[in-house]
C-alpha cells in the first residue's frame, strides 16, 4: 500500500501539534521531519528536540530526513527522539555502509537519499542493506520548489532493481509532490510520497491530505 508522509517543514511551528493532527485526521501515514544543518543544504531547520516533540503529538511513525554532514554523532539522538525511519544522504556520508549499520543497531529503519544530480548506480553496493531509498525530486533545502521530472526514471530503475534482485526497500519521493505531479509519480512505482507545501499551505490541511492520499491509493 502506498503511503503519504506530510513534511512539517511547511507547517506552522507555532501550532505544530494541531497541524500534525489535521494531517492525521486526513489520512497521513508518516510524519516527515526535514533536518537541515546550513552546510549540506543552505537552510537551517530542526533537531532532535522538535522530532521528540513531533513524536509526542502523534501515533504515526516519524520519518527523519537528515540533510546534514557527518550525521553519525547525532543519529543516536534522533533514534532516542523516537524516529521510526532515519534517512541519510549518500552525498553527505563518506562511510555509508558504517552509517547504515549504526542506524540499524539503534533499531530504526534505515534510508538512503540521493539528490537530483546523483545516479542510482552510486547506491549499487548498499541497496540490499536499506529499508528505504529516498529520491529527491528537488534540490534539498526548501519547500515549495518545482518537481524535477528526471526523478521519475530513477523510481522506475529502483523498482526494476528491487524486482530483479529481490530487494526489500521502499521507494520514497520528496519534493514538488502535489495534485498535478502525483499521478505520474504513482505510475513510476513510488511507495511513499512526501508532501510539504501542497498540504500545509492549503486552505484546508485535512482536505488536502485526504485528496493526495486518495490519489496515491
Ligand atoms: C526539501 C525537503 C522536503 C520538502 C518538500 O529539501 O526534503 O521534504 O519539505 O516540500 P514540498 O512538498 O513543498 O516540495
Ligand atoms: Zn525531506
Amino acid at each position: 500500500m502506498n503511503l503519504l508522509a506530510p513534511s512539517i517543514l511547511s507547517a506552522d511551528f507555532s501550532n505544530l501539534a494541531q497541524q500534525i493532527r489535521l494531517t492525521e485526521i486526513g489520512g497521513a501515514d508518516l510524519i516527515h521531519c526535514d533536518v537541515m544543518d546550513g552546510q549540506f543544504v543552505p537552510n537551517l531547520t530542526i533537531g532532535p528536540l522538535i522530532v521528540e516533540a513531533a513524536k509526542r503529538c502523534t501515533k504515526l511513525p516519524i520519518d527523519v530526513h537528515l540533510m546534514i554532514v557527518s550525521p553519525d554523532a547525532l543519529i543516536p539522538e534522533f533514534a532516542k527522539a523516537g524516529a521510526a525511519y532515519i534517512t541519510v544522504h549518500q552525498e553527505a556520508v563518506p562511510h555509508l555502509h558504517r552509517t547504515i549499520q549504526l542506524i540499524k543497531s539503534l533499531n530504526c529503519k534505515v534510508g538512503v537519499a540521493i539528490n537530483p544530480a546523483t545516479p542510482i548506480s552510486t547506491l549499487k553496493n548498499i541497496l540490499e542493506d536499506v529499508d528505504l531509498v529516498l529520491v529527491m525530486s528537488v534540490n534539498p533545502g526548501f519547500g515549495g520548489q518545482q518537481f524535477i521530472p528526471s526523478s521519475l526514471p530513477k523510481i522506475e530503475e529502483l523498482k526494476n532493481l528491487r524486482e530483479k534482485f529481490n530487494y526489500s526497500y521502499q521507494i520514497e519521493i520528496d519534493g514538488g509532490v502535489n495534485k498535478n505531479t502525483v499521478q505520474k509519480i504513482k505510475e513510476a512505482g513510488c511507495d511513499i510520497f512526501v508532501a510539504g507545501s501542497s498540504i500545509f499551505h492549503a486552505e484546508n490541511i485535512t482536505a488536502a491530505t485526504t485528496e493526495l492520499k486518495n490519489s496515491i491509493l
